[in-house]
């Protein structure tokens, strides 16, 4: 039996745990941040917590004898991504990233990049708009700069203390969200403006559809780079990967 470790917190993950499950020559166990108060079930067993940088990575590899490492983080999840990179070498275990491929602006987006939520702040300018902030609740802090704004804002868990902000509507909510719900919320809220991540995939890719149909603009936080490692854009090219992984794995018999 084949221990496999999938770095997860994302539906890719889920769905993939999903997907590996039934095979009799693996244990699959998912690994998640323990960043939401009530997270999604999961069809394998759990482990939550960080394990203590890239060393503690390695030393958790080497102590659960993993023979493969997945990491279907966020590709905005740059750090635990990095540690896996090193914990993968320096423990001599395969890894693939699972990572979803970016959005990218069609002629009818009005797309503004910019590199973190600081810029994202600044490229709202000075005068007073009605934005709809997606980013994780941990990353609002940048906002309070700019109490101008009316913000209507969606997290898993939340915004706890709130924003020092006069205007602020907070939901509560996981997604996916669909394109129509999401026209609905944006004129509702009569919203001029998205602060987004490009996070890729289709669960969150509703409010940039119906911005687009609705002439919204959209400042999109550019993707942090990751490292360098073998990676797959879906769940089934990762199990293919790891039919290969394990057999090689079996074949040398480590
Ligand atoms: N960043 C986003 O926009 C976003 C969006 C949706 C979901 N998520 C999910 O939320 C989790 C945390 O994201 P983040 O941006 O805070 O990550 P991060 O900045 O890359 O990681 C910070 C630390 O959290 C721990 N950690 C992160 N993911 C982990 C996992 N799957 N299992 C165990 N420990 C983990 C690690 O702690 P140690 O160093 O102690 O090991 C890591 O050093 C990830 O699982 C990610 O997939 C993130």
């Amino acid at each position: 039996m084949h221990r496999i470790l999938i770095l997860g917190g994302t539906l890719e993950a889920r769905r993939l745990a999903e997907r590996l499950r039934g095979r009799a020559d693996a244990a699959i166990t998912l690994s998640l941040a323990g960043r939401t108060a009530n997270p999604a079930a999961q069809p394998v067993p759990v482990r939550i917590g960080g394990f203590g940088g890239a060393e503690g990575l390695a030393a958790y590899l080497r102590a659960e004898r993993i023979a493969a490492l997945i990491d279907a983080t966020h590709p905005y999840a740059a750090t635990i991504s990095a540690n896996a990179a090193r914990a993968a070498a320096a423990a001599g275990v395969r890894l693939l990233a699972l990572r979803r491929p970016a959005w990218h602006p069609t002629a009818r987006d009005r797309w503004t990049e910019v590199p973190d939520a600081s810029a994202a702040v600044h490229a709202l300018g000075p005068a007073t708009r009605r934005v709809f902030l997606t980013l994780g609740r941990k990353e609002l802090a940048p906002f309070a700069a700019a109490p101008q704004h009316h913000y209507l804002v969606r997290s898993v868990d939340p915004v706890d203390p709130p924003l020092p902000v006069p205007h602020a509507i907070y939901l509560l909510a996981r997604g996916p969200f669909a394109e129509a719900a999401e026209r609905e919320l944006l004129l509702a809220h009569a919203i001029d403006a998205i602060v987004a991540k490009n996070s890729g995939g289709e669960a969150t890719y509703g409010k940039i559809a119906a911005a687009r149909a609705l002439g919204i603009a959209v400042i999109m936080l550019r993707r942090p780079q990751l490292a360098a490692v073998p990676s797959v854009a879906s769940v089934e090219e990762a199990a293919v990967w790891l039919d290969h992984a394990l057999a090689s794995v079996a074949a040398r018999g480590v």
